[in-house]
């Protein structure tokens, strides 16, 4: 090693000992007799003085620095004169006097500050990431994605799991997202897909009798690249034999607990995770991800306004619509200007329009809420009895704003769950100290495709129906319950997973229900079905978005902030500059010839 001991390493204890460190300078401060820097590596960052009295040359080497260049330094650990030290900084109470001094590389100006978290245009942080990746902010990320992968490995290989690498050239596997493909020069006009996730392959290492796998695994998958999104993203895949649904959810909730505990003491996790099902998550949050750091729960006003001189309430649930309401609370003070805008927000969501009550501007009972204090485009077709038992069923009191929604049943719940979201965020309804894991479970095995009337699998298609809805696989497809759950926490979905089929014949039905022909099914899905022919033990698993993770856990926006080197929001690597044209001898190889666009 060039170096002794870590900048970040020095203390009081190490006073009087000759150090060599080597690092990049933070920054220089030139006091005229005196030059300080700031010397920083991974560990730290540590204050070296050049003084001209102790070393002449060094101080001369030490005028020519500047930021970020590379350097290493001989010294003597000694304590900082009094009234200069820096509580700040773990080093803050010693300072190295330099002996020596040589520059290992010098730098160009950096595009933007390394030293200070200032704002910078994201594509110029992904451009020079590995500059982004000096800053204390990213680097701690990184640092702590380390961790949590660290931690995940120790948990499971005690719980007698075992790590096993599966292929990233491999076939098809529907997770709902396209495929990456890539072309075989070896065989003309074939493809490898990439791993959407390693579903078929963790199932086959279940009937190989491996019993317990995890991965920490690369997946892909061409899809539009969101906050919570990456076309190349890492998940912790998990399968397990002979267990049914407690032994993973108990398993994930004891991680989870313990992985929050150990890297992030003081976060507030509620347990047991509750488990919600898919149904009621959706009546009750409007969203099968619902955020639980806060209530504001969807209430049904319907069977208030049924007969409702408000026409568009009473017609709403004559037409088999829903009525359904939010109270923001405290919000009845919002102006023409922000109730305009949350019905714009509505309407972006999708609903017709959003009916706004705000009651009163004042804090106190709703008994005392009369006509003459209530505010509500609506407010003449609505009675003041209608209104206080509607704020009554949303716990309003005065002062607070009635959001209420009219439409078919699943679009009132989404757009009143996104409502909750937005004004959740803005109102500052959620704990940021707090991790709010659950699960949902209860979804429907299948779901009817609006626009091509086709069957599709709420998760993928090797999720097991519940036993006793089998039969309803002939008759009622839309009432087969899936062994599916998956694990919410904050407002994202941060895993899922499910007890699997492993009979050939039952594979085959499901298949089959989702719409492939016998020749699809035995060129797409042989293997999977001939395997299941060979003593497949009854097995299931879930899978857990690493980035995600680690995304709520250190409180970063997206999971780019979590990602050493992401694409962009257009899929783009702007650190390589991929994707990006290849080379005709390339093609020919691969046997393509690119069509004019
Ligand atoms: P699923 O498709 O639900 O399940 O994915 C599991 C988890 O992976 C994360 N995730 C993503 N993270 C970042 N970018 C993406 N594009 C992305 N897509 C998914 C999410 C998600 O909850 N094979 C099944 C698991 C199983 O059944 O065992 C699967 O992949 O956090």
């Amino acid at each position: 090693m060039l170096k002794s001991h870590s900048c970040g390493e020095l203390r009081d204890e190490h006073i009087g000992d000759v150090v060599t460190l080597a690092g990049w300078v933070d920054r220089r401060r030139d006091h005229g007799g005196l030059i300080f820097i700031d010397l920083r590596d991974r560990e730290g960052i540590v204050q070296v003085a050049f003084d001209p009295e102790k070393s002449a040359s060094s101080h001369e080497v030490a005028g020519d620095l500047r930021n970020e260049y590379v350097v290493k330094i001989i010294g003597e650990v000694v304590r900082r004169p009094s009234g200069t030290e820096n509580s700040r900084l773990p080093t803050g109470q010693i300072e190295i006097t330099a002996r020596e001094v040589s520059i290992l590389n010098p730098s160009k100006t950096p595009p933007f500050y390394i030293n200070e978290e200032t704002d910078v245009d994201e594509s110029l942080r992904l451009k020079y990431r590995y500059l982004d990746l000096r800053r204390p902010r990213m680097k701690a990320n990184i640092l702590f994605r380390h961790k949590t992968v660290k931690f995940i490995r120790d948990f499971l290989d005690a719980a007698g799991f075992i790590e096993v690498e599966t292929p990233i050239l491999i076939k098809s596997t529907p997770e709902g997202a396209r495929d990456y493909l890539v072309p075989s020069r070896i065989h003309p006009g074939e493809f490898y897909a990439l791993p959407q996730s390693p579903q078929q392959l963790k199932q086959l290492l279940m009937v190989a009798g491996l019993e317990k796998y995890y991965q920490i695994a690369r997946c892909f998958r061409d899809e539009d690249t969101r906050a919570d999104r990456q076309p190349e993203f890492t998940q912790l895949d998990l399968e397990m034999s002979f267990i049914d649904e407690e032994d993973i959810l108990v398993l994930f909730e004891e991680l989870f607990t313990s992985l929050v505990e150990t890297l992030k003491p003081g976060t507030r996790v509620k347990r047991p995770f509750p488990r919600i099902g898919y149904a009621d998550a959706m009546d009750r949050y409007g969203s099968d991800k619902p955020d639980l750091r806060f209530g504001m729960e969807i209430k049904d006003l319907s069977d208030i306004v049924a007969q409702s001189d408000f026409s568009i309430f009473r017609n709403t649930v004559a037409d088999s619509g829903r009525v359904k309401g939010i109270c923001a609370p405290g919000c009845a003070h919002y102006s023409r200007r922000q109730l305009d805008e949350l019905n714009r927000l509505a309407q972006d969501f999708g609903a017709g329009g959003l009916v706004t009550i705000a009651l009163g501007d004042s804090t106190g009972k709703l008994d005392d809420l009369t006509m003459a204090m209530v505010k509500s485009t609506a407010a003449k077709y609505l009675t003041i009895d209608e209104i206080k038992r509607m704020a009554s069923s949303l716990q309003a009191g005065l002062g607070d704003l009635l959001l209420i929604v009219a439409a078919a049943p699943d679009l009132v719940n989404t757009v009143l769950g996104r409502l909750r979201q937005e004004l959740g965020n803005r109102l500052g309804l959620a704990d940021p100290d707090a991790l709010s894991f659950a699960y949902i479970v209860g979804f429907p095995l299948l779901r009817k495709d609006n626009a091509s009337g086709q069957w599709t699998s709420e998760h993928h298609p090797f999720t097991a129906p519940w036993p006793e809805d089998i039969p309803l696989l002939d008759t009622a497809p839309a009432k087969v319950r899936g062994r599916h759950y998956d694990m919410v926490c904050n407002g994202y979905e941060i895993g899922g997973g499910s007890l699997r089929i492993y009979t050939s014949e039952l594979q085959k039905k499901v298949f089959r229900l989702l719409g492939y022909t016998d020749e699809e099914i035995t060129e797409r899905f042989g293997h999977m079905l001939e395997a299941f022919e060979f003593g497949a033990p009854p097995h299931g698993g879930i899978a857990l978005g690493i980035d995600r993770i680690v995304m709520l856990m250190v409180g970063a926006e997206t999971i780019r902030e979590v990602i050493a080197f992401p694409k962009n929001q257009a899929a783009m690597d702007l650190t390589m500059n991929a994707p990006s044209p290849v080379t005709e001898e390339q093609l020919s190889d691969l046997h393509i010839s690119l069509r004019e666009e």
